[in-house]
C-alpha cells in the first residue's frame, strides 16, 4: 500500500517510529568528459550553451571526487558517453534503497528531458552488473521522476522525501511508497530556479537540514518542521549563486559544499558541523553542483 504524505496532518508517525536505513558507503560519479551544456532545460543554463570549459570542469570534478573519498566513502567512476552531455550528473537517473534484508534494489528513472531519456539504460546496465533489482515505473500512467534529485532519503529512517512540480509528478510517489514499502513526504516545487528539490533542500543528519525556504509551499514548510528539528536556512543569495542547498553531508559531520556561501557555511558551522569547500563553477553553468554530481549507494 502507497503512503504519501502532503500534509502535516496526515503525519501519524513520529521519526523514531521509523526502522534505520544504513548510511551509504558508496558513491556513483560520472567522469566528466563529456559534459558540456549543449541545451537548456533549467533557467540556470541560459547563456551558457557551448561555454563550459572542459579543463576546468575536469579538475573541479576531481576535487568533488577528492572530497568524498575524503570523507570515507568509496567513489566509483563511470564513464561518460558522447552527446549525453548531462550524464555527469549522475544523481538523477536512479533512486537506489538498501531494503531491510540487506539486499539493494532500485527505481529507474523516467527523465522528463527527451535529451536526457538515453542515460538512463547506461545506468540500468551498471545496476545490473552490480546485482541490484531493477524497478521501473509504470509506462502507462507515464509519470516523470528524476531520481535522487527530487527523491532523497532521510538520514539513517527509512523515509524519503520526493520533491515535485518540475521534474518529477507527485503520482510517481505512489509506485515509489508502495515498491520500496515507505512513507514518501512530498513536497510541492514552485519556483523554476529550484527545479529538483536538491535544489533546495539538503539533509544534515537525522534532525538537521538546510533548505531554501522560499522554494516551498507552507504545507511543504510545515512538515519539513514537523520532522527536523534544526532547519538551516540558506539566504536567497547563496541558494541561487553557490547552490548552496546542492551541498552533501553523507557521513552526518562533514559538508561538501561549493565554495563562497558565506552565510551558509557559517550557519553550518554554528551547528557543529566541518565544511569542506570546493569548486563546481562549470558545473553551476548547468543548474547543479555537489549533490547532483553523485549518486549515493549502498
Ligand atoms: N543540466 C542538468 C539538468 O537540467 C542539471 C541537473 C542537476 N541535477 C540536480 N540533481 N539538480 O537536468
Amino acid at each position: 500500500m502507497s503512503n504519501v504524505i502532503t500534509s502535516a496532518s496526515q503525519l501519524k508517525f513520529k521519526l523514531s517510529d521509523l526502522p534505520d536505513l544504513p548510511a551509504p558507503g558508496r558513491v556513483l560519479m560520472v567522469r566528466p568528459d563529456h559534459f558540456s551544456i549543449d541545451y537548456v532545460i533549467n533557467p540556470h543554463m541560459e547563456g551558457f550553451v557551448g561555454k563550459v570549459n572542459k579543463a576546468k570542469a575536469m579538475q573541479q570534478w576531481e576535487q568533488v571526487r577528492n572530497a568524498f573519498a575524503q570523507t570515507g566513502l568509496e567513489v566509483v567512476e563511470m564513464e561518460g558517453k558522447p552527446g549525453l552531455p548531462d550524464m555527469v550528473f549522475s544523481a538523477n537517473q536512479s533512486l537506489p534503497y538498501c531494503k531491510p534484508d540487506g539486499t539493494n534494489e532500485v527505481i529507474m528513472s523516467i527523465m522528463n528531458s527527451p535529451y536526457r531519456q538515453p542515460e538512463v539504460p547506461h545506468f540500468a546496465d551498471w545496476y545490473d552488473e552490480q546485482g541490484y533489482t531493477r524497478h521501473h515505473l509504470d509506462g502507462e500512467i507515464l509519470p516523470i521522476f528524476e531520481g535522487m534529485g527530487d527523491g532523497i532519503w532521510h538520514p539513517g529512517r527509512r523515509l524519503l522525501w520526493g520533491g515535485y512540480g518540475f521534474r518529477t509528478s507527485k503520482d510517481a510517489y505512489d509506485f515509489i511508497s508502495e515498491t520500496f514499502e515507505v512513507p514518501v513526504v512530498a513536497l510541492a516545487l514552485h519556483k523554476p530556479q529550484f527545479y529538483h528539490l536538491d535544489t533546495c533542500f539538503c539533509v544534515l543528519n537525522e534532525d538537521s537540514v538546510l533548505i531554501y525556504p522560499k522554494a516551498f509551499e507552507p504545507e511543504g514548510l510545515k512538515l519539513i518542521r514537523s520532522l527536523f528539528k534544526n532547519v538551516i536556512e540558506a539566504p536567497e543569495e547563496e541558494a541561487l549563486q553557490q547552490f548552496a542547498c546542492n551541498a552533501t553531508c553523507p557521513d552526518g559531520k562533514h559538508v561538501i559544499i561549493q565554495s563562497g556561501a558565506k552565510q551558509t557555511t557559517r550557519a553550518l558551522k554554528d551547528a557543529g558541523f566541518e565544511i569542506i569547500e570546493v569548486e563546481t563553477g562549470e558545473f553551476l553553468k548547468s543548474g547543479g553542483s555537489v549533490f547532483c554530481m553523485k549518486l549515493l549507494l549502498w
